[in-house]
């Protein structure tokens, strides 16, 4: 039986503005925005606290048993709890960015993972972005996105971030974390980052967020009006 809810899927590399244009498209079309990115991070952070050894999978299976990750909308953001605790702000250090590639290429992470974004995508309108939501999560999205940017843009954009946070980076050590990260990500045994056939890539290097909301909006009018 076909599905009831719409949902739409846009994976692309680090840094592309993903979730720039899913959390506008979620505003605009009152769909539930989710960060997967943010789901790898808390559980990367998680690991750390708890020094889990990467290369133990009985520790790794004990640890993700003890992880509980929840996402609580606000007005303009959306907050993420591990076990119960605000961890929006930490998730997005650079620590964090260093080791996030290397803990979601593990198997029985990305298996715990997957499965909760596939629950969270059962019966409501969803927007999800990350790396393989049109590929293993939802294959069967009704929209899926593929946005790309160039490598310059993307660390300009990352770097603004991080400074804007507070943290001393340079644009050499932001570049090198997306190569690292682009390089893991695509080339992972499981599920790695590639491009659905299905899907609609959307170059943002010269584009504002209003006009990539644009593309994206008329692109599910279509969609919607085909079902
Ligand atoms: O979107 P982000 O940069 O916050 O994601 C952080 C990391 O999580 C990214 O380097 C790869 C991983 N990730 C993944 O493997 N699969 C997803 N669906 C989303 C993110």
């Amino acid at each position: 039986m076909k599905r009831e809810n719409f949902i739409i899927a846009i994976d692309g590399f680090s840094s592309c503005g993903k979730s720039t244009v899913a959390k506008a498209v979620a505003k605009e079309l009152q769909f539930v925005f989710i960060d997967s990115g943010a789901m790898y991070r808390a559980v990367t952070l998680y690991f750390l606290r708890n020094q889990v050894d990467l290369g133990n999978t009985k520790d790794i299976e004990n640890a993700l048993a003890h992880i509980h990750i929840d996402f609580l909308p606000e007005a303009d953001k959306v907050r993420v709890l591990l076990n119960d605790e605000d961890v929006s702000e930490e998730i997005r250090m650079m620590r964090i960015s260093e080791k996030v590639s290397e803990v979601s290429a593990l198997k029985a992470v990305r298996q715990a993972l997957v499965k909760q974004q596939q629950d969270l995508g059962k019966r409501r309108n969803i927007v999800m972005d990350g790396r393989d939501i049109g590929t293993t999560v939802f294959p069967d999205a009704d929209l899926k996105i593929f946005m790309t940017a160039s490598t310059d843009v993307r660390a300009e954009r990352r770097l603004a971030e991080l400074l804007h946070k507070g943290e001393s980076v340079t644009i050499e050590e932001v570049k090198q974390n997306l190569a690292h990260r682009d390089y893991i990500d695509s080339t992972r045994e499981e599920s790695p980052l590639r491009q659905a056939e299905d899907a609609l890539v959307i170059d943002n290097t010269h584009l504002t967020p209003a006009e990539q909301l644009q593309i994206v909006l008329s692109e599910y009018a279509k969609r919607a009006g085909e079902r």
